[in-house]
């Protein structure tokens, strides 16, 4: 680190988006070459730029020590904080040298590199009852919380509220009222704490709604994003897995049904049987799904989409009839797989977010771990 820290100042050429909406004027490029160390910031680059050549770039931050979240740019294309990217790194990602800069996207411009957080951001944020609802009634003193609760919430109070996540969801450049990976990493904030009451209602509120819960793709963009490893996918599918898993909470979005047979399908297949999949979800898990009106009304409504992948080679009438098979052998660790998990008195849930050694020794932390399992408490270590 001192090496890098010891590079004399060095040119480097930063291209901004510029834009303002109240000029009436269609956004443009805008370049300037700056002098700094290697280790300096995007930001202080953009900062300099700024102070030196042209003093109405517009661009938020505050800490500078990638804390508050509010230097959110895109940077080469990537979503990132400026004062969290160093300059030399920007510039051995760049296409030719060139340190490309714009604002967030799913978000409107406000002004340059300034999105308006809280047109899109802080609405979906509010969205999720962004605080506690105690549990009733308050204790006296203080609620005690098992620590495995605690430490599993942990990961999502990381979250900066920077907007990363939300710049880069795929799902929501389709369908911009969806509810979004930051705003639902928070619910789980909630819905993970056992000292919140409305953990149910939280998950019903959010498996309900159109644009919730199961209007995620799982495309892992918002977990590349994150500056802190909120994970807000892995948070999404920890929703999910208590919202069907442990409510059975059936939604009017066709996410639990969808979910179970898909699960069924590869369990008996070993690979997914993607022609099985629509009339199962919508018509009921089995074979004679498809002949519920519910799939038949379904499947005539996907019949534009399903002849466009006919057509264009991405299914074939075989492979859309006779399901995928694979070497019996294959099946059967498949099956095991699943036997084992289902077999399981309880679910489990890793969070690889902390790490460190623990002050208590190995054995009491199993132990103590085992306890609050054969207690079966709730609001463990598996939420
Ligand atoms: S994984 Fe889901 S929430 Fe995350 S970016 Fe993709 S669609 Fe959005
Ligand atoms: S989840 Fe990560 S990327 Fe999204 S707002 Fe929070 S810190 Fe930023
Ligand atoms: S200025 Fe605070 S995170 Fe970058």
């Amino acid at each position: 680190m001192a090496e890098t820290h010891d590079k004399p100042p060095e040119q480097f050429t930063i291209r901004l988006r510029r834009y303002d909406p109240s000029s009436g004027e269609a956004p443009y490029w805008d370049e300037h070459t700056v002098e700094l160390e290697p280790h300096r910031s995007v930001l202080e680059a953009i900062l300099q730029a700024r102070d030196r050549f042209d003093g109405s770039i517009g661009i938020r931050c505050s800490c500078r020590q990638a804390i508050c979240g509010s230097c959110g740019v895109r940077v080469n294309g990537e979503p990132s904080l400026a004062c969290h990217t160093h300059l030399d790194a920007a510039k051995s990602g760049s296409a030719e040298g060139v340190i490309e800069i714009e604002p967030m996207g799913n978000m409107p411009v406000l002004k340059d590199l300034i999105v308006d957080m809280d047109a899109v951001h802080w609405k979906k944020i509010q969205r999720v009852t962004p605080w506690l609802l105690a549990r009733q009634p308050v204790p006296e003193r203080e609620y005690l919380v098992p620590k495995e609760a605690m430490v599993d919430v942990t990961q999502t109070m990381a979250c900066i509220q920077c907007g990363a996540c939300v710049s880069d969801c795929l799902a929501m450049e389709v369908d911009p009222g969806f509810i979004g990976p930051a705003a639902l990493a928070k619910a789980y904030r909630f819905v993970g704490d056992p000292r919140d009451e409305q953990q149910l209602q939280r998950l019903h509120d959010l498996a309900q709604d159109p644009q919730g819960l199961f209007d995620c793709t799982h495309c892992f963009k918002c977990v590349e994003a994150c500056p802190k490893d909120v994970n807000p996918m892995g948070q999404i599918m920890r929703l999910r897995r208590i919202a069907t898993g442990d409510h059975h909470i059936v939604d009017r979005n066709n996410g639990e049904r969808h979910e179970a047979a898909f699960a069924t399908l590869v369990k008996d297949n070993g690979l997914l049987w993607e022609a099985e999949l629509l009339p199962r979800s919508y018509g009921g898990n089995s074979w004679f799904g498809k002949f519920a009106p519910r799939a038949g009304k379904e499947l005539l409504s996907s019949l534009p989409a399903i002849l466009k992948a006919l057509l264009r080679g991405k299914v074939t009438p075989m492979g859309a009839l006779k399901p995928h098979k694979i070497p019996a052998a294959d099946l059967k660790a498949v099956q095991q797989i699943y036997e084992t998990i289902e077999g399981r008195e309880r679910r489990y849930e890793l969070n690889l977010y902390i790490v460190g050694e623990d002050e208590e020794e190995p054995q009491a932390v199993g132990a103590a771990v085992a306890a609050e399992q054969t207690t079966g408490d709730e609001g463990g270590a598996d939420q």
